[in-house]
């Protein structure tokens, strides 16, 4: 009998002394990782939608699904946000009790509702499947993308003038998924629209002779010349191109600047500056705001602590009006993301930037001016070359640079991949110095290039792929995000009765 006593205790005491189980998804997996601190921030307060798991990391079923969630994470990214919490944690107990959690894991769609913050919260129980998972979530993905037709064209271009928009010729009666994630990301700033094939009057006004055609429209009484997109269908591509004519909501959203108010709604550059920059700093963590891309980190960095922000109504009462700031240029953060913009076979005159890790004064006066110079050609209506930023981060700084034989932490140069051609700001051997950074000496350099004035340098061979990249083999990415492109086909699906996870690929590949 002492015996046995003596053992229940030595395993109770050996139960005790286990650590606790890390969660099942780590820092590098798609799958965000949430708790009951930055669930708010992150998934209610988002105009994504998002889905949540609670689950316990010693549960069998739990295991068993992290496969084909993580997939679902992946097939998703851009598009919805996918989540997990884990309810082992003893600081995440009451807070999976408050959503009712009975069992693990337990599947939660949020979708967000009328009001910011006040998401529409419904259980998944359908098929623990990737593919089952990313049908019902993009099922919930918020449709803000007008239908339009030769009919209203008219009043939809009329309606609310300055407001950018993005209008998709497209041969398809549904709306992509793509294209509603593309919508949320520009939420309020950016009206999308799609119009079919069929609307034969406007298909002739814009001159569209393939489908799909994305056309953005910047606003304004001028805004007669769209800009017509020639990059590839993937979401970070059309977000970079969008965000020439306004800037993507960060998600999750920056705290809040403080802006001191004053009577004349006047506030001192200074300070306008000051809070721009810090506004836009969070939101260049975002990465351009894309749903769930980034987001693990961001619940990494700021979870723990939370932000005080100022009450929203304190903003809403007196509206305060800043002095139109200058959004940051657009980063290509990857190698992917340059070639695709700016080093492909088929791609125009790009303007970049190569900062360094540290950024001097003369690097942060050439990104406002840059910044500034695009912002003037947006409101202006004009049609300019695309400015990106391409940090030390980037791996393909490095060999760009070295491909050209630059070597100065701070470069801009022109690019045209399609002509295989570079040109260095100032002039090809001397080192930018302050004044050739003003905004003048930019615009002035840039006309001159649009001119096809000066002369310009041959890109070394290899630099650009000659034909247009083969798709990336699926061994690399084995999930890739920008083919879940088409929510619902109207064709008729002829599904082969191929193995589940490898439909959930191949089906969602148009905008
Ligand atoms: C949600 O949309 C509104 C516009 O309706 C925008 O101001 C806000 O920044 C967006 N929030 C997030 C987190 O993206």
């Amino acid at each position: 009998m002492v015996h046995t006593a003596t053992l229940t205790a030595a395993a109770a005491a050996l139960l005790c002394a286990l650590p606790v189980q890390a969660g099942l998804y780590p820092k590098s997996s798609a799958v965000l990782s949430i708790d009951g601190k930055n669930y708010d921030r992150l998934i209610a307060q988002s105009n994504h939608t998002s889905i949540v798991e609670f689950y316990a990391p010693w549960c069998g079923h739990c295991k068993n699904l992290q496969p084909a969630y993580e997939k679902a994470a992946q097939n998703l990214k851009g598009l919805a946000k996918v989540a997990a919490v884990n309810c082992d944690e003893e600081s995440n107990k009451q807070f999976c009790g408050t959503f009712g959690v009975q069992g693990f894991p337990t599947l939660k769609i949020v979708k967000p509702g009328q009001k910011t913050g006040r998401p529409i919260v419904e259980d998944y129980n359908g098929p623990r499947t990737a593919k089952g998972i990313v049908e019902a979530v993009m099922d919930k993905i918020p449709n803000l993308v007008k239908r339009v037709t030769d009919k209203d064209l008219e009043t939809f271009l009329a309606d609310a003038n300055e407001t950018p928009k993005a209008l998709l010729f497209t041969d398809k009666g549904k709306t992509s998924g793509l294209l509603k994630a593309v919508a949320i990301d520009f939420k309020g700033s950016i009206k999308v629209a799609q119009i079919r094939n069929t609307d034969k009057a406007s298909v002739e006004l814009f001159g569209v002779t393939k489908f799909p055609t994305l056309v953005l429209l910047p606003g304004g009484k001028e805004a007669a010349e769209g800009i017509v997109y020639d990059g590839e269908l993937k979401k970070d591509a059309i977000v970079a191109f969008l965000s020439q004519a306004a800037t993507p909501n960060p998600d999750p959203a920056p705290p809040k600047v403080k802006v001191p108010k004053k009577k004349d709604s006047k506030i001192s550059p200074d300070k306008a500056k000051a809070a721009f920059e810090k506004a836009s700093k969070s939101h260049a963590k975002a990465d351009g705001s894309t749903a769930g891309a980034t987001a693990t980190e961001e619940v990494l960095e700021d979870g723990a602590k939370p932000t005080e922000s100022p009450s929203p109504e304190a903003d809403t009462e007196k509206p305060v009006v800043l002095p139109d700031p200058a959004p940051a240029i657009p980063t290509l953060a990857t190698e992917g993301q340059l070639k695709k913009e700016c080093l492909g076979p088929k791609t125009g005159t790009c303007i970049l930037a190569f900062t360094a890790e540290t950024e001097d004064a003369t690097t942060k006066k050439a990104l406002e001016a840059l910044a500034e110079l695009a912002h003037k050609h947006a409101i202006a209506k004009r049609n300019t070359l695309p400015f990106f930023v391409v940090p030390k981060s980037n791996v393909a700084q490095d060999v760009v640079k070295a491909a050209i034989s630059l070597d100065a932490p701070l470069e801009i140069v022109a690019i045209n991949g399609r002509r295989g051609w570079w040109r260095k700001l100032p002039a090809k051997g001397s080192a930018i110095k302050d004044e050739d950074v003003t905004v003048e000496a930019i615009e002035s350099w840039v006309d001159a290039i649009k001119m096809g004035e000066g002369s310009k340098e041959k890109l070394p061979e290899g630099l650009i792929p000659t034909e247009p990249e083969a798709p990336e083999p699926q061994a690399e990415h084995p999930i890739v995000v920008e083919e879940i492109l088409e929510e619902v086909d109207d064709e008729p699906k002829t599904e082969k009765p191929a193995a589940e996870e490898t439909k959930v690929d191949d089906k969602h590949d148009e905008l």
